[in-house]
């Protein structure tokens, strides 16, 4: 280390003790909060006073931690040592008053929701501006149909005449895809669904009934037990138990009351009923207009404290009763099939869920005539093993191993191939190793003409007991 920078670091420390001690005179109000974080049961005692973070990639020293003491890492790709809070959060880090460290949070509690997660999480060099546009996540995520809500839009706005075909035209917001070529199906843009009063009756209904308290990524969730979530990349990689109570040790946040996470923490282990907070929780009704909630869901499982929900509790609440689903369906998680680009979309603008679904049930279990197509995991910094890496799975995973590949040629690195006709499966929520059936050698009665789920269900269904 440079001698100047010596000067500059002792200059630093010198200034944050005299500051600490007109922090500690002058304002004591911060006082309250690590006292009650030494008070919490099991908490490591700290001492009561300022001390500064100072993240080792930022080396700009940051206060929020004198309050928010003993927050859990958000992740270890984001842990506070490295990277501290403010370049997620924003904020004015070197105020030991709250009103004023808070006044310029970005996105309030939630950096990561659609409004500012390109300035937070969409900073280049962590989810924006690669040239592998695949990393561009906070680009993908804002065009998906997740967020834009297009196919929803289009299929009530057709139903009631508001357009003429089912062709997408809206979106919550307004997308343009420059990329050249477009996949089949994709769109080149969106326009924005106007506010309330601009257009046609059904838009104004939309808005009221549909959007505002709606489902996709930037509407806020029903503040009720099972729909508990966040917005934006939040609303699947911050894990909302169904009673929506936070379980971490920040002193700050409340414990009692529903609406967080149950703990500051990012995952790609996103479990199902993470998914289902907005997915199989009753139904749309067209003709209202409305969205009929579940009257058979069970009462919230007392106290999850592990991402894998009990056993029972994936059979009562996983799909809802009224459709026939294969065992496979309720004993993996979502995303154990559905694959980042599924969910996070490809890049591209789609306006109907078809057009971007991409796994279907030969992807794992092959044909009558064939198995499931493979390819080697050569690129050690490829989707595949990052994926494996992220999830804690390296030993699963390595390079050379062959996995599954998807109709569009992504891979789905938890199918792994280990003999001709052998597939093993690793849960990524639940860590459960599945050998996976192969219809080629079985006696399966398919025609081989479609892969629809609804026809293997004709044959296929899980008897929920
Ligand atoms: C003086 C103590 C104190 C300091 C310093 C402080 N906070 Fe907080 N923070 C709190 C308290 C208390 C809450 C609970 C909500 C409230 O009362 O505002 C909170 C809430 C929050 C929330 C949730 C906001 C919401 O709307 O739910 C975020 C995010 C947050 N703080 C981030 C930060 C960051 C980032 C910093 C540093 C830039 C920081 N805080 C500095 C005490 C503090
Ligand atoms: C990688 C980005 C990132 C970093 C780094 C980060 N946070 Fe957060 N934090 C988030 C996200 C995203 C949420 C929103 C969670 C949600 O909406 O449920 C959040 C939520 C919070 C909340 C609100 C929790 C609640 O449920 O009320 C507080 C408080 C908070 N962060 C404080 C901090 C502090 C203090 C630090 C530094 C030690 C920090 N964060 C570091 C991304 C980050
Ligand atoms: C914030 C609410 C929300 C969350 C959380 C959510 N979804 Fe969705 N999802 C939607 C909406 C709304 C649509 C339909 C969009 C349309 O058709 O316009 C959708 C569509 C889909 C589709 C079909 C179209 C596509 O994009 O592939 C799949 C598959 C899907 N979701 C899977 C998942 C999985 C898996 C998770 C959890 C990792 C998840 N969803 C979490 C709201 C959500
Ligand atoms: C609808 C759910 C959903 C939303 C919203 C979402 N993600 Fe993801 N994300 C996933 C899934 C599913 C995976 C894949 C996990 C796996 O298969 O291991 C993933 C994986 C990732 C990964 C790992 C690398 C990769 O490309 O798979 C990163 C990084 C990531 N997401 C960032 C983000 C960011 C940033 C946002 C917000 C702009 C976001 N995600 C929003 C579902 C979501
Ligand atoms: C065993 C694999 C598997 C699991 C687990 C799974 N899906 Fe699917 N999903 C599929 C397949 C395959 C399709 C395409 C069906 C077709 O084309 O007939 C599909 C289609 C969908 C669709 C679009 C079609 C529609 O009917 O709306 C959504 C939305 C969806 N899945 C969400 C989810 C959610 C949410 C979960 C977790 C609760 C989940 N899936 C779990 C395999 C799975
Ligand atoms: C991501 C991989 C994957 C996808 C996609 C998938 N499955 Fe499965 N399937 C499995 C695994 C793993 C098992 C073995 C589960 C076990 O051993 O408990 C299985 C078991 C089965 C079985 C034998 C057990 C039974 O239920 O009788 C059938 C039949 C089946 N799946 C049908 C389907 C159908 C139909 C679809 C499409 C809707 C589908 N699978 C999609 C992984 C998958
Ligand atoms: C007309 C009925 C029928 C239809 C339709 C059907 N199957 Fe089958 N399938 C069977 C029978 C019967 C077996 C052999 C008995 C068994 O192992 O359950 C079987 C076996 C299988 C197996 C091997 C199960 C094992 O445990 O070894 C898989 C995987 C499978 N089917 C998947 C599918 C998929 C995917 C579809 C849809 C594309 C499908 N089946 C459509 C009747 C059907």
């Amino acid at each position: 280390m440079s001698k100047s920078r010596w000067v500059c670091l002792a200059g630093l420390a010198l200034l944050l003790s005299t500051a600490a001690v007109y922090w500690q005179e002058a304002d004591p109000a911060w006082q309250v909060w690590p006292t009650n974080h030494n008070a919490q049961p099991g908490a490591t005692s700290v001492p009561v006073h300022v001390q500064a973070l100072v993240p080792t990639q930022t080396g700009k020293a940051e206060l929020c931690v004198v309050c928010h003491v003993g927050i859990e890492d958000i992740s270890p790709s984001h842990s506070a040592q490295a990277i501290g809070c403010a370049v997620c959060h924003g904020g004015e880090p070197l105020a030991l008053d709250a009103d004023i460290a808070h006044a310029t949070l970005r996105g309030g509690r939630n950096p990561s929701d659609p409004s500012v997660a390109a300035l937070s999480c969409g900073q280049a060099g962590c989810h924006g501006g690669y040239a592998n546009e695949e990393q561009n996540h906070v680009d993908r995520v804002a065009k998906s149909l997740m967020a834009t809500y297009a196919g929803g839009i289009a299929l009530v706005r057709f139903t009631f005449g508001a357009q003429s075909s089912l062709t997408a035209q809206y979106g919550v917001s307004a997308q343009k895809d420059l990329g050249q070529p477009l996949p089949v199906g994709a769109l080149t843009s969106l326009e924005q669904l106007p506010a309330s009063d601009a257009l046609h009756l059904v838009d104004q209904r939309l808005q009221a009934n549909c959007l505002s308290s709606g489902c996709h990524l930037s509407s806020p969730p029903w503040p009720q037990p099972y729909y508990y979530r966040s917005t934006g990349c939040a609303a699947c990689h911050v894990y909302y138990g169904n009673d929506g109570l936070y379980r971490g040790s920040d002193p700050t946040v409340p414990r009692d009351q529903p609406g967080h996470g149950q703990a500051h923490r990012l995952t790609t282990a996103i479990p199902f009923c993470q998914c289902n907070h907005c997915h199989n929780r009753g139904n749309y009704s067209l003709k209202q207009m409305a969205f009929l909630p579940r009257e058979d869901l069970p009462p919230v499982a007392p106290t999850p404290t592990t991402l894998v929900a009990a056993e029972v509790h994936r059979w009562r609440e996983c799909y809802q009763p009224i459709g026939d689903v294969t065992k496979c369906e309720i004993e993996l998680d979502c995303i154990d099939c559905h694959t980042s680009a599924e969910t996070m979309g490809d890049g591209h603008i789609y306006g109907n869920k078809h057009d971007l679904l991409d796994v279907q049930c030969r992807t794992c279990h092959g044909t009558l005539t064939a198995p499931p197509s493979v390819a080697t995991v050569q690129d050690p910094d490829g989707l595949a093993l990052r994926q494996a890496r992220l999830n804690g799975r390296t030993d699963f995973l390595s390079l050379g191993d062959k996995v599954l590949l998807t109709g569009r040629g992504g891979p789905l690195w938890s199918v792994k191939q280990t003999a001709a006709t052998e597939f093993v499966q690793v849960g990524k929520v639940t860590g459960k190793t599945y050998s996976v059936p192969l219809v080629l050698g079985s006696e399966c009665l398919q025609d081989g003409r479609t892969q629809k789920s609804e026809y293997c269900h004709q044959c296929h269904v899980a008897d929920r007991g």
